[in-house]
């Protein structure tokens, strides 16, 4: 493979190259996102998993847009599964950042997905993490190919806060020290 084959363009007249890709990954990590769980489940099998490319996209329908990597096991179970639901975590909870980058441990008759407990949310039946600060059940309304990710679009079939009522803090990617993107 040629050096730096990977450097995705356009690129400006002129730029170099890596520089400019390491610039604008910079830039790009300064876009302000919040930190969610995507929970999905087909069947007796779930997950959850981090993710920080989410944004709410239409008001009428109530669209919400997650960015989900092809290769993800998320993307196809809320393909067989038909929807999703987000989980919004408490910003004091910001630890399950790092336990759900990566594929979850799921023990059926604990209920937990990698040691931590989950409800299962109302209309959907995908995971939210017990303790959320809130959660957005969603239809699988449409899917968008991006390249490297697919724009997961779930219309809003059920919403509600955690035990803590309104006032819990919902924690964001500013809160921690981890990048994703760029
Ligand atoms: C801070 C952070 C944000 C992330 N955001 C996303 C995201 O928006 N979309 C995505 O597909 N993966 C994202 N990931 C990566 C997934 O959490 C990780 O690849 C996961 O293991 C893949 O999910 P899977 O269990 O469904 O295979 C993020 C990871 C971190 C650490």
């Amino acid at each position: 493979m040629a050096p730096h084959a990977s450097i995705v363009g356009p690129f400006p007249p002129g730029a170099d190259r890596v520089q400019y890709d390491r610039l604008r990954r910079r830039v790009l990590w300064r876009l302000t996102t919040g930190l969610y769980l995507f929970g999905t489940r087909a069947g007796a099998r779930r997950n959850l998993m981090t993710c920080s490319l989410v944004t709410q996209l239409a008001t009428d329908p109530k669209l919400v847009g997650v960015s989900v990597e092809r290769a993800a096991t998320s993307l196809a179970l809320a393909r067989e599964g038909g929807g999703f639901a987000l989980t919004l975590v408490d910003r004091a909870d910001r630890a399950v950042v790092r336990t759900f980058a990566k594929p979850a441990v799921e023990d059926v008759p604990a209920r937990t997905l990698s040691g931590r407990a989950y409800e299962d949310a109302p209309v959907t039946g995908a995971p939210v993490l017990a303790g959320a600060a809130a959660y957005l059940d969603c239809r699988l309304e449409r899917e968008v190919d991006l390249g490297s990710h697919v724009l997961c679009v779930g219309e809003v079939v059920d919403a509600g806060f955690g035990g803590a009522g309104e006032d819990v803090a919902v924690l964001r990617s500013e809160d921690t020290r981890m990048s994703y993107g760029g």
